[in-house]
């Protein structure tokens, strides 16, 4: 695998430092708009090319693989281009607005013979296959409580009546698909799907979804999950089941660094990951580009559809509309 990156916000440096650790060469070229920010970006990361055009980089020999970490309405017209140049693509979430989108991208992945992936992080995470280990403790789940709540750096340049990315229809922001899709993800990993689900938002001055809470009825037990961009609170992902209670300090991003699991108050069992960000997902992509394994990526891949369905099914209801909802 040997990656060429589009975007120079956080992510890509924490996906490049990550990257390193694997491999120093595993991250051969960068592309910005502009050939300064690509030149600089480049350097700061000590890679050798930079390009500030797109074909380039997704002719050139130097890269089969493309990392995409662009706001979340060119995810899918970069991907399709990408695919169609026969290159591999990791997306970074959400990988699409709409389930008929990614779907298209998973078919013409198909067609010429390349793979596509979502980047989840918290999914590729050793503690996460601690935890599913671990589930049995909790006796019969009777509670999920989950929350990401992070005032957003840029809430108040949208306050003040700009449009930040992350605030912008036309760009598919939001807090649901920004923060509130690891909250999802991880309970429809460990548990499926609900019987019944509804997300209630709070919308800003644009019809954006500044914060808001989603709901699911498991039957035998419930959850509530709340992503929120325009307040502030303690992180964390609670799972409450009649023996004992998980506990993720930190939630349900990134690598879950720490799950706790105690009993009436006494700790039983816990554990840690202090690894690279994204080292173990990076890892994981690297062996199945490199032993191109269908199977493996097609399960991530049917897990992300749903995981959309979910979010657009949500999404649509609380009345975040984007300018694709109509084609
Ligand atoms: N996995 C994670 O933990 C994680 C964390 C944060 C973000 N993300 C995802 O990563 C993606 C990028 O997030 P971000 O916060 O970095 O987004 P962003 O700052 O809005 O944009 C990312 C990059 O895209 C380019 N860009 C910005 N505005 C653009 C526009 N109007 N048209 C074309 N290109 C534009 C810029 O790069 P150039 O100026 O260099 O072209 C910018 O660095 C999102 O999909 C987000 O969901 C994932």
């Amino acid at each position: 695998m040997r990656i060429g990156t589009i975007g120079t916000g956080s992510i890509v440096d924490l996906f490049i430092d990550s990257a390193k650790q694997i491999d120093p060469n595993l991250i051969t070229m960068v592309y910005s708009r502009t050939l300064e920010k690509a030149k600089a970006f480049a350097q700061k990361h000590d890679i050798d090319h930079y390009v500030d055009d797109l074909t380039t980089l997704f002719t050139s020999d130097l890269v089969d693989t493309i990392y995409i970490a662009s706001p979340n309405s060119l995810h899918y017209p970069q991907a399709l281009d990408a695919l169609n140049h026969g290159k591999h693509v990791i997306l970074e979430k959400p990988v699409a607005a709409k389930v008929e989108q990614y779907q298209h991208l998973m078919d013409v992945a198909k067609a010429n013979d390349v793979l596509i992936m979502e980047a989840i992080t918290s999914m590729h995470s050793y503690n996460l296959k601690w935890l599913k280990s671990k589930m049995d403790l909790l006796g019969n789940i009777r509670i999920v409580h989950a929350n990401f709540s992070q005032y957003s750096s840029k809430y108040d340049a949208y306050r003040n009546g700009m449009i930040p990315n992350v605030f912008n229809p036309s760009m598919e922001g939001g807090a649901l698909v920004d923060i509130n899709i690891y909250n999802l993800y991880l309970m429809i990993e460990l548990f499926g799907q609900p019987k019944s689900f509804d997300y209630l938002a709070n919308l800003g001055h644009n019809g954006i979804d500044t914060s808001g809470m989603i709901i699911m009825d498991y039957g035998s037990f419930k959850a509530s999950l709340i992503g929120a961009k325009d307040c502030a609170g303690p992180y964390g992902f609670t799972i409450e089941g009649e023996k004992a209670t998980a506990i993720i300090d930190g939630g349900s991003s990134g690598r879950m660094h720490h799950i706790s699991i105690t009993s009436r108050n006494t700790l039983v069992d816990e554990s840690y990951q202090d690894d690279y960000h994204m080292r173990y997902e990076i890892e994981d992509f690297k062996s199945a580009i490199d032993s191109h394994d269908t199977t493996t990526v097609d399960q991530w891949n049917q897990r992300s559809l749903l995981v959309l369905s979910y979010l657009e099914k949500a999404r649509k209801h609380a009345g975040v509309i984007y300018p694709c909802d109509a084609e």
